[in-house]
């Protein structure tokens, strides 16, 4: 590793675990020890070769194994793309089947991320597959998509576990909504969709504003749902949504390709641009 990237490691470290499975259970189970459960992602995106593909499927049965050893609490979030979505749509529905039936032996729930728009056809067909077979799989569902509401409703319908969140990727205004304003109005309408609705969703963002509608929500209806925030990332709102005795999880990232994850979390807020050139001087 050369000294650029290892001084964008020091920062990146904020937001991932670390680089290995070892790393990540510890992690895991420091966030389990502070009351929260954890999504656990092993890095990785847009892989098209399917040694790579295969070789992603097998580090995640791997960690299963780890996360199930050490008794954590939570689940693993992969990205369909990590299993060559992007390349061939069958074999990445079979890849993502064998760490499925992994996570049902082990007596975990196993969530799908959401990518950019010219996958989430193709992811929305390969979750809705499994889920006839595993009942415990989640999908993200991105508020900042113009076509959210239609595939939210169709969710719905199939009982499926859905992630609210704003949505972390570069997209067409064709696609997306693109202020702040219109991204928080479609997330509240969604998050009343689910909180009418749904049964166990999490409501995955660090919007104070979207995390007092949740709460004036679950106070009408009371249903299954969790906080989900990002590790690194606004650290004194879970704790006092913890404390408060809500749910929350923590997202926690790791593996060598941290770069692509890290330069979203960076563009998301000007400080974090500070945060790295602090770590340059
Ligand atoms: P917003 O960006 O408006 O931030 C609200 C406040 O939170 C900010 O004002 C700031 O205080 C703080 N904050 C947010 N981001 C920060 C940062 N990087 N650094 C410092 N402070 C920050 N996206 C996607 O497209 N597909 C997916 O599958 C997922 N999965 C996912 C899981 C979980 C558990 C979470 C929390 C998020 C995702 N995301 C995602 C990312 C999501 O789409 C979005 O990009 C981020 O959560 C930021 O949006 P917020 O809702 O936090 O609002």
């Amino acid at each position: 590793m050369g000294i650029r990237d290892a001084l964008l490691l020091r920062v990146a470290k904020r937001w991932i675990a670390g680089v290995d499975i070892e790393s990540a259970v510890n992690d895991a189970k420091r966030a389990n020890q502070r009351g929260y459960g954890v999504l656990l992602n092993f890095l990785g995106e847009e892989i098209r070769d399917s040694a790579t593909a295969d070789a992603q499927v097998n580090e995640y049965l791997a960690l299963q194994k780890a996360m199930a050893e050490a008794q954590i609490r939570g689940s693993v979030s992969v990205k369909l793309t990590q299993f060559g979505l992007a390349a061939d749509e069958m074999a990445a529905a079979g890849r993502l089947e064998r760490v499925a039936s992994n996570a049902e032996k082990m007596g975990q729930a196993l969530w799908v991320d959401m990518e950019g728009s010219s996958v989430v056809d193709a992811t929305l067909r390969t979750y809705t597959s499994a889920l006839e077979k595993h009942k415990r799989l989640g999908v993200a569902l991105q508020a900042y998509m113009r076509r959210g509401e239609a595939d939210l409703k169709m969710l719905l319908d199939r009982g499926a576990w859905v992630r609210l969140v704003k949505g972390a990727y570069r997209e067409p205004r064709d696609v997306v909504f693109s202020t702040r304003d219109e991204i928080n109005r479609n997330y509240e309408a969604e998050l009343a969709l689910l909180f009418d609705r749904g049964d166990h969703f999490a409501v995955a963002t660090h919007d104070s504003r979207l995390v007092e509608t949740a709460k004036r929500l679950a106070e009408s209806r009371h249903v299954d749902f969790e906080f989900e925030m990002l590790k690194g990332i606004r650290n004194e709102l879970k704790e006092e949504l913890a404390e408060s005795g809500y749910r929350v999880s923590e997202y926690l990232p790791y593996g060598n390709s941290w770069m692509a994850y890290s330069r979203r979390r960076m563009s998301e807020h000007p400080s974090n641009v500070w945060l790295l050139l602090r770590s340059l001087v």
